[in-house]
């Protein structure tokens, strides 16, 4: 009986805890997120500076289009439905290296970050690899990168094929 009083108590307890966290969310936290949501000064992804990029392929053909700062290569590839055979088949899950553009080695220096091990693993088995060689889906654009020209080898591989 003793155990049954034990746990109806700690049941009351923890119902109480439970009804003023709500209580409290609904009162306090609700409405304050609500007043702050007009006043949000960071920009949305809409809002999000643009960011210009060619893409050289190897026939010399030239590709001016437009990304966001905050997207990766690979996404200003998919959103603007540029067309790349084979390019980001594995939708940047770092498993087949089609994604392998070639920067020059101006630009190669100011991209952010540096290649982690996955990564060069993945360059290893791609294709007309240089020094100066990423996988696009991992180069996230920057106001920096505006203007910057990408090269594409003419050969992908697909490490999953
Ligand atoms: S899209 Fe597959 S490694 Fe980048």
């Amino acid at each position: 009986m003793a155990v049954v009083n034990k746990f109806q108590k700690l049941s009351r307890s923890i119902l109480g805890i439970a009804s003023s966290y709500s209580k409290y969310k609904n009162d306090t936290l609700l409405p304050l997120l609500l007043a702050t949501r007009g006043t949000s000064t960071t920009p949305t992804r809409s809002e999000k500076e643009e960011v210009n990029i060619t893409f050289v392929k190897s026939s010399g053909e030239r590709i001016k289009t437009k990304g966001k700062v905050g997207d990766t290569i690979l996404d200003i590839v998919v959103n603007n439905e540029i067309d790349l055979d084979g390019f980001g088949a594995c939708e940047g899950t770092l498993t087949c290296s089609t994604c392998h553009v070639i920067f020059s080695k101006e630009v190669y220096e100011k991209l952010p970050g540096k290649p982690t091990d996955e990564e060069l693993d993945m360059l290893d088995l791609a294709y007309e690899v240089t020094d100066t060689s990423r996988l696009g889906c991992q180069i996230v654009m920057t106001k920096e990168l505006d203007g910057i020209e990408v090269k594409v080898p003419s050969t992908l591989n697909d490490q999953r094929a």
